[in-house]
């Protein structure tokens, strides 16, 4: 066989063969190949005539239809199944060729993965790659990792495929080395998490306070798409709400079992930031609200326990309360984006992946399932200061929260007052409360922690660290 395929796709369930076909469509000769070959002759077979494939029914082939260095994306299921396919090809590859992982692989399985094959001269490049099916084939948002190098090879093709901002740049870029490019897709999902649980919070108030219907709540959610919560969350939003299911003649909504599931990338951000020691309150909530909706047994045993008397409001109140659900919306997602930053920030720091944390933003605003007008927001308060600490001191940020602050308390008082859950909108307005208190609680807490178990403490007026003698005559001691 002859190397004549700039990239090679290997695992074409309907990820890799619609990223397969972008590659094609895109001008590239792509070298396509599956464990059971019957794929790849669909693949062929349906699409051909959209590019430029070359078919291989043995990893030989595959690796011999590359041209050096070679480039073989590997799209399979996170874990056991990609190390086994990786130990398969690097046997295959020189020095200098590409392993891309495009999955949602762990980022510390990618750093383990990249250190190995470094050390035989191939480059790992754990690859996030965002925007489901839809995304892979007409534009995903990309977030390379491993080598300069390998982006030096890899950059051109992959961003050849990637959505492109308004703007007309590329979503895609060298996020940083190792494992920087699974990280933030992993981040990218937790934001995802909160994004949806807090759209959910608002459909919910919206449904039993404001007393709306699905297909007027799919009509809010239009109106708001059109300001600054224009977003694709808000887009399917609206399409879902305005679906009827036709088999029971009744809103979709109201036909979906209420058990929310996941596989697993929100649940890996918060149990990395817990390791990080980065709250992120927003993910974290988010991702107990589908476990709780999941805990049939619980909710069956709670069902009768007794909840607040309240009316839906009336007209024109329901009116004014939307408007406070869509600005405290619109906070608590600064919040929960303000958060999922912090951890980007954290973690490059922590692994010294050099992440610009402004392209970040840039390339999440197309292609991505969090794409969104907000995001060139996010890119331009990085690009006038890098240093930000948290997005909530960017000056138009912290303006606009301040602004939407009355609304949202009162929303998060109506929806205690009603009874509906809304761990999301409450979790980020704590956050913000915490941040901007002049004094926390937490020198009660350290007070404590020095009573029980002599854990010391720092002072406000002098340096040092200190105990107090609590069982003795309370006098202090100094004890660095
Ligand atoms: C994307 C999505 C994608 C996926 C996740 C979410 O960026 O294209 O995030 O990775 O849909 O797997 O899945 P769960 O909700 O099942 O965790």
């Amino acid at each position: 066989m002859t190397a004549t395929a700039q990239i090679g796709v290997t695992g074409l369930a309907v990820m890799g063969s619609n990223l397969a076909r972008n590659f094609a469509r895109h001008g590239h000769t792509v070298a396509v190949h599956n464990r059971t070959s019957a794929k790849t002759k669909a693949l062929v077979d349906q699409h051909g005539h959209e590019g430029d494939f070359v078919p291989a029914e043995t990893a030989e082939e595959f690796v011999a239809a590359l041209q050096k260095p070679r480039r073989i994306v590997i799209m399979v299921k996170a874990g056991d199944p990609t190390d086994a396919v990786i130990d398969e090809f690097a046997q295959l590859l020189d020095e200098g060729d590409m392993i891309i992982d495009g999955g949602n692989a762990h980022f510390l399985d990618t750093r383990r993965r990249e250190k190995a094959l470094r050390a035989k001269g191939i480059h790992f490049v754990g690859t996030g790659i965002s925007g489901g099916e839809e995304g892979a084939l007409n534009g995903p948002s990309i977030m390379p990792g491993g080598s300069v190098e390998s982006y030096k090879a890899l950059g051109p093709l992959l961003e050849s495929i990637a959505a492109k901002a308004k703007d007309g740049t590329p979503c895609c870029t060298h996020v940083g080395p190792d494992a920087a490019g699974h990280f933030v897709k992993m981040v990218h999902n937790g934001i995802e998490y909160a994004d949806m649980q807090l759209i959910a919070e608002a459909y919910d108030l919206l449904r039993a306070v404001a007393g709306y219907e699905p297909d007027r709540i799919a009509e809010t959610f239009r109106t708001w798409n059109t300001g600054r919560l224009d977003s694709y969350l808000i887009e399917i939003t609206a399409e879902v709400l305005a679906h009827t299911d036709e088999s029971a003649g009744r809103p979709f909504v109201d036909v979906v079992a209420d058990e929310a599931e996941q596989k697993g990338t929100g649940r890996w951000t918060v149990q990395t930031a817990l390791d990080l020691g980065v709250p992120v309150s927003g993910i974290a909530e988010a991702v107990f609200a589908r476990s709780v909706s999941g805990h049939t047994d619980l909710r069956r045993a709670a069902r009768e326990l007794p909840g607040p008397k309240s009316e839906p409001l009336a007209p024109a109140e329901a009116r004014a309360f939307a408007a406070q659900v869509e600005e405290a919306l619109y906070a608590s997602k600064v919040v929960s984006y303000a958060q999922g930053w912090n951890m980007i920030g954290k973690a490059s720091e922590e692994y010294g992946w050099n992440i610009d944390l402004g392209a970040m933003a840039a390339i999440w605003r197309g292609g991505c399932i969090i794409r969104a007008a907000f995001l060139d927001r996010i890119r331009a308060a990085f690009a006038a200061d890098p240093a930000l600490p948290t997005l909530l001191a960017d000056r138009g940020f912290a303006e606009e929260v301040g602004r939407a602050q009355d609304a949202w308390r009162s929303v998060v008082a109506t929806a205690v007052r009603h009874g509906v859950p809304t761990p999301g909108f409450s979790a980020a307005l704590a956050y913000y409360d915490a941040l901007r208190a002049q004094r926390l609680p937490a020198a009660l807490t350290q007070g404590q922690r020095d009573f029980f178990g002599a854990h010391t403490y720092r002072r406000t007026d002098r340096e040092g660290s200190y105990h107090t003698l609590w069982s003795g005559d309370r006098s202090e001691l100094r004890t660095d």
